[in-house]
C-alpha cells in the first residue's frame, strides 16, 4: 500500500520508471504547451506535479474537468523535473477522472478559507493543507503516546464509556437512556432508574480514571486512552462536549513521580513530532503559529517550573496585574491567570500544586495541612490548563470522610472504598487532554479544529 502513496513516490528519483498516481487535483495551471496538475493524496503535504502536454490524445476533453477537486486515477513515467519546487514530475500516459468537482459549486475554493466556514463543511475540510496536517500530526501523537506507555511498561486498559459513577463528581454528565422520551416511568413524581436499561441511572464516562485506579492496584502502571463526555456548557476555544484524554495511573507512586512522568510524557510528544512530522510541522511554523517550531524545540529542553498553588497566588498578587477575575486564595484558578503564570511570569510550562480542598475532586489526597489536597495541574503558555492530576487518597476514613463532605452517596463508591481496604497503595495519576495538547503542538487556536468531528454547544453535525 505504501507504495501507492504520492508520499512514497515523492521519493523516488525520476529514472523513467512507471508509477500509478492516485489523489484529488489541487491546482491545475495551463501555459501554451503543457498543464501543471497538482495531485495530493493526504499522505503528504507536499503534491506531485504531472505534467500534461497539449498534444495527449483527447487533451480538449480532459483538460477542462482536471479542476480542483476532481479525483483521479493517472498512470505515467516518473521522469527529473526541470522546475526548482520539486525532483521529479510525472508525464502521464493514461488518465482516468474518477468524480468531477463541478468547479462553480465545489465548495473548496483555491483562495484561503475561514476556519468558521470550514466548520460547516467538515465533510471536506480534511482535504485541506491546514486540516491535512493536523490530522497526520494528531495520528502520529496518537502513535506516540501507545509508544511511550508501551516502551514504559504501562498497560493499556480500555476502561468504559458507559459508566455508573461521576468521576469527577461535578454533575456536567451525559444521560445515558432507552426510555421512551414521551413516556418516562416516575415513582412519586420521581424518575424511576431501576425501569431504564441498567436498572440504574447511567452516564458518558467524564473519565475513566476510577476505573483505571482499580486496575492499577493490581498492574502498577496502566493508561487509558479514550474519548470522554462534558456537558459543560463553556462556549470557548478550548473546550469541547467530546475530548480525548490520556490517563496514566501508576500504584506505589506518589505525587513527584506523577510530576515527573507528566514532564517526561510531556516532552517525548513534542520531540516525537518535531522529528517525525517534519513537513507538517514547517507548514504550522509558517502558516499558522510563527516560531512555533523553535518554542517547541526550548520547551522540550528546558525543566517545567514547579510551585504550590499558595505561591501561585502570591505571584499573581505581587504582578499588580488586574485581572477580570480578582485573585484570592481559595479561587478556582481561570484561564486568564493560568496564562499570566506561565506566559509572563515563568515563560515556560508550570506545574502547580497542592490546590485548596474545595475546589478539586474528592479523590485527591489530603495535605496534612487539613486545607489542601495534592493536586498538580499543568499550565501551559497559549492554552493554560493541558493536565489534571493528583496522588489519590489511600486512606479509607479519609476518603469516606471526603465523599460525605462533599455530599456524594456513598454506596456508589463502594467499590472504589474497597480498594482502600483490601491492599491499599499509594497511587497517583493525571489527565491530559489531548485535544489540548495538539493545539499546543500545531499553534490552532480554536479546538474544534483539531478534532475530526467536534462536538460543543449547539454543534452536532454527522
Ligand atoms: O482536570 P480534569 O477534569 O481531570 C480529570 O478528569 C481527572 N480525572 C484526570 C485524572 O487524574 N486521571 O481533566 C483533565 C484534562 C484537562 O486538564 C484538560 O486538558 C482536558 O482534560 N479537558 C478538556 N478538554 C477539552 N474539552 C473539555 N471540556 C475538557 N475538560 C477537560
Ligand atoms: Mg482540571
Amino acid at each position: 500500500m505504501k507504495e501507492k502513496t504520492i508520499k512514497h513516490i515523492l521519493t523516488l528519483e525520476g529514472n523513467g520508471q512507471e508509477v500509478l498516481v492516485e489523489g484529488w487535483i489541487r491546482t491545475r495551471r495551463d501555459s501554451k504547451e503543457v498543464s501543471f496538475i497538482a495531485v495530493n493524496d493526504g499522505s503528504t503535504m507536499n503534491s506531485i506535479q504531472v505534467v500534461l502536454d497539449r498534444t495527449f490524445p483527447g487533451y480538449d476533453d480532459i483538460n477542462p474537468r482536471l479542476v480542483n477537486g476532481a479525483s483521479v486515477s493517472i498512470k505515467g513515467k516518473l521522469v527529473p523535473s526541470p522546475g526548482k519546487e520539486q525532483s521529479a514530475e510525472v508525464s502521464p500516459f493514461e488518465i482516468n477522472i474518477l468524480g468531477d468537482a463541478p468547479a462553480e459549486e465545489y465548495p473548496l475554493q483555491k483562495k484561503r478559507h475561514s476556519f468558521e466556514f470550514l466548520r460547516e463543511i467538515a465533510h471536506l475540510r480534511p482535504r485541506t493543507n491546514t486540516f491535512g496536517s493536523v490530522m497526520r500530526v494528531r495520528n502520529a501523537m496518537s502513535f506516540a503516546i501507545h509508544k511511550y506507555f508501551n516502551d514504559n511498561g504501562f498497560v493499556y486498559v480500555h476502561t468504559p464509556v458507559i459508566t455508573g459513577s461521576d468521576c469527577e463528581g461535578a454533575g456536567e454528565m451525559f444521560h445515558v437512556t432507552n426510555f421512551d422520551l414521551n413516556n418516562i416511568p416516575k415513582t412519586e413524581g420521581k424518575i424511576d432508574f431501576t425501569k431504564d436499561f441498567f436498572g440504574k441511572e447511567a452516564s458518558l464516562t467524564v473519565s475513566g480514571q476510577l476505573e483505571a485506579e482499580i486496575y492499577a492496584l493490581a498492574l502498577k502502571n496502566v493508561y487509558t486512552f479514550g474519548p470522554t463526555f462534558r456537558a459543560e456548557k463553556s462556549n470557548t476555544s478550548r473546550h469541547l462536549a467530546e475530548f480525548w484524554m490520556i490517563e496514566p495511573e501508576m500504584a506505589f507512586c506518589d505525587i513527584n513521580g506523577n510530576m515527573d512522568t507528566a514532564e517526561k510524557f510531556i516532552k517525548y510528544i513534542l520531540r516525537y513530532v518535531l522529528e517525525n512530522c517534519s513537513d507538517d510541522m514547517n507548514f504550522f511554523n509558517s502558516m499558522i503559529e510563527k516560531g512555533i517550531i523553535e518554542n517547541l524545540e526550548h520547551i522540550a529542553e528546558s525543566k517545567f517550573e514547579r510551585i504550590t498553588y499558595t505561591d501561585a497566588i502570591n505571584e499573581l498578587k505581587k504582578s499588580g496585574k488586574t485581572f477580570e477575575y480578582p485573585v484570592e486564595w481559595g479561587i478556582d484558578m481561570q484561564s486568564e491567570h493560568e496564562k499570566f503564570l506561565t506566559q509572563e511570569i515563568y515563560k515556560k510550562p508550570v506545574i502547580v500544586t497542592d490546590y485548596p480542598k474545595d475546589i478539586k475532586a474528592f479523590y485527591m489526597k489530603l495535605n496534612d495541612d487539613g486545607k489542601t489536597v495534592r493536586a498538580m495541574d499543568v499550565l501551559v503558555p497559549r492554552l493554560g490548563e493541558i493536565i489534571g492530576g493528583s496522588e489519590r487518597e489511600s486512606d479509607y476514613n479519609k476518603l469516606l470522610g471526603r465523599i460525605r463532605e462533599m455530599g456524594l452517596n456513598e454506596k456508589d463508591y463502594w467499590w472504589y472504598l474497597e480498594l482502600r481496604k483490601y491492599g491499599s497503595a499509594p497511587h497517583s495519576g493525571f489527565g491530559l487532554g489531548f485535544e489540548r495538547l495538539i493545539q499546543f503542538v500545531t499553534g490552532m487556536q480554536n479546538i474544534r479544529d483539531v478534532i475530526p468531528f467536534p462536538r460543543c454547544v449547539d454543534t452536532l453535525e454527522f
